[in-house]
């Protein structure tokens, strides 16, 4: 898909890897894109600096995120492009496993259900329109069970599950389905100089530059840190060995770092 004159639609859009996206879409000449996030105050301004349609929306929340959609295709026109792209990480409990059951629904709700209801929303309309394009924004944890963060790589293996599925059945029909994968990107939940361990430390541009890139070529995956797809490779390879290799590599990184890779 080209960005440019493209219609687009980003959720969580008002830090991190979602304000980047949304400024790289426009560098880019997106015909509109109309934002949302949980943080009234932040998007608040952010609509105002960026010259853009937007307005608060718990993408936790189905009927909230289904009445931000019918908003912004009211405000800007059918939706081209749809970013759903927050997530929670499971807080100080969420890398343990007795993890409670409302930190579970959280996350099931914000990081899962959110891209279904989206998908259930938009899916009949761009059919009826000839097509459209998701990007989810998921993580390497999506791929590669990393040491921490119980419920959130739980729910990223579940969204890379559902991405599979919507474009296995759909993408016949028109529909493209897009998965951002980054390992460590530099934003309020990862500051690289506090953890000097994590390796490649990219910023928001930077990511979102190369998802421009993956976008237009209609990539499934997109992989910011390119370790991650042959990490992949490694898994795929030989489950056992990857399992045991992995298993010896984090060592004391298990819980309660934040990291998933
Ligand atoms: N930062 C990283 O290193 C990293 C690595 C891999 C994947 N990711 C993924 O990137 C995405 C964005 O993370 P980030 O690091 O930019 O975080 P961030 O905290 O900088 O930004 C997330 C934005 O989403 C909003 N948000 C949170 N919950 C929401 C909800 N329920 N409904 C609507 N908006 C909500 C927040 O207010 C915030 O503006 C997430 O899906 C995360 O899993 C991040």
């Amino acid at each position: 898909m080209k960005i440019e004159s493209s219609r687009i639609v980003v959720t969580g859009a008002a830090h991190g890897i979602g304000r980047g996206l949304v400024e790289a879409f426009l560098a880019h000449g997106a015909q509109s894109v109309v934002v949302s996030d949980l943080d009234a105050d932040a998007v608040s301004a952010m609509s105002e600096t960026l010259g853009v349609p937007g307005r608060p929306c718990d993408v936790g929340d189905q009927a909230a995120l289904a009445a931000f959609i019918d908003w912004a295709e009211e405000t800007a026109g059918p939706t081209d492009l749809f970013c759903g792209n927050p997530a929670v990480f499971g807080g100080p409990e969420g890398g343990n496993l007795q993890t409670s059951a409302a930190t579970w629904d959280r996350s099931w709700r914000v990081n899962v259900l959110a891209h279904v209801w989206a998908a259930q929303c938009l899916v009949p309309r761009m059919l009826r329109r000839g097509g459209g394009h998701f990007l989810q924004t998921l993580s390497a944890a999506a791929l590669i069970t990393g040491p921490s963060e119980l419920t959130y790589t739980v729910t990223k293996h579940a969204a890379l599950g559902f991405a599979e599925w919507l474009a296995l059945n759909y993408s016949d029909k028109g529909i493209r389905v897009s998965c951002l994968c980054p390992t460590a990107v530099e934003t309020r939940t990862v500051q690289g100089a506090d953890h000097p361990g994590i390796g490649l430390v990219q910023t928001p541009a930077e990511v979102a530059e190369i998802t421009v890139a993956g976008l237009a070529a209609e990539n499934f995956l997109i992989l910011p840190n390119p370790r991650v797809g042959s990490s992949f490779r490694n898994k795929a390879d030989d489950y056992d060995r990857w399992l045991a290799y992995t298993t010896n590599r984090l060592g004391d990184l298990r819980p309660p770092s934040p990291f998933t890779f």
